[in-house]
């Protein structure tokens, strides 16, 4: 299968090309964590496979669609999960600076203080941002199902959880003050 997949849709953090290799454990990011991405996106691209054999595996997963569906349908299809995956991407991007904030400002201590990235909560909503609610849009537009991309862990949620990482931030920050 992984040879018709573009995409990693289920991403640690964002999104991106699959790994080139099956063993994921050797995989380290820019900043030395075991990461496929940066924090902000950024691809580690010398552990996965570029635009080219992305181009070949979009191209063969098409080839299989095509042989019951229609043109103008498939391409229709992945214009709009492509689509999903860059604004899932961006939802999880906009969680991800609203948490490096709250860290910058002492409102929740990571990286920057050696302690866990996942104990405080506004870190535990950042993760249901990307593992829950990004993962779970995206997975309903690859099947394209439209509603579950709503309702089902999906846009609702992504916007309501960046609504309450804001106000948090803001009810800690006149704690701290
Ligand atoms: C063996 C034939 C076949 C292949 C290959 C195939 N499909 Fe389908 N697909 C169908 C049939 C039959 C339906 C049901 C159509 C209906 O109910 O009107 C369907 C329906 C769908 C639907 C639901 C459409 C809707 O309006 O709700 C989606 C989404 C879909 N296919 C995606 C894909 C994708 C993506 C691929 C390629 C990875 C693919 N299909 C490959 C036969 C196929």
């Amino acid at each position: 299968m992984n040879d018709r997949l573009p995409w990693r849709l289920f991403g640690v953090v964002y999104a991106h090309a699959h790994p080139k290799a099956p063993n994921t454990s050797i995989i380290r990011n820019k900043s030395g964590l075991p990461l496929p991405t940066e924090l902000l996106g950024e691809p580690a691209s010398g552990y996965l496979t570029g635009p080219e054999e992305q181009e070949r595996r979009q191209d063969r997963i098409k080839s299989v669609c095509l042989s019951c569906h229609g043109g103008g349908w498939v391409e229709g299809h992945f214009k709009r999960l492509n689509n999903t995956i860059r604004t899932t991407n961006e939802m999880t991007l906009t969680a991800t600076k609203i948490l490096l904030e709250a860290w910058e400002k002492g409102a929740a201590k990571g990286i920057g203080q050696g302690e866990s990235i996942f104990d405080e909560t506004i870190e535990r909503k950042w993760v249901r941002q990307w593992l829950f609610y990004s993962n779970s849009t995206r997975l309903a537009s690859a099947m394209g199902g439209a509603d579950y991309g709503v309702f089902a862990n999906g846009r609702w949620y992504l916007s309501e959880n960046i609504a309450e990482m804001m106000e948090w931030l803001e009810f800690k920050e006149k704690d701290v003050r």
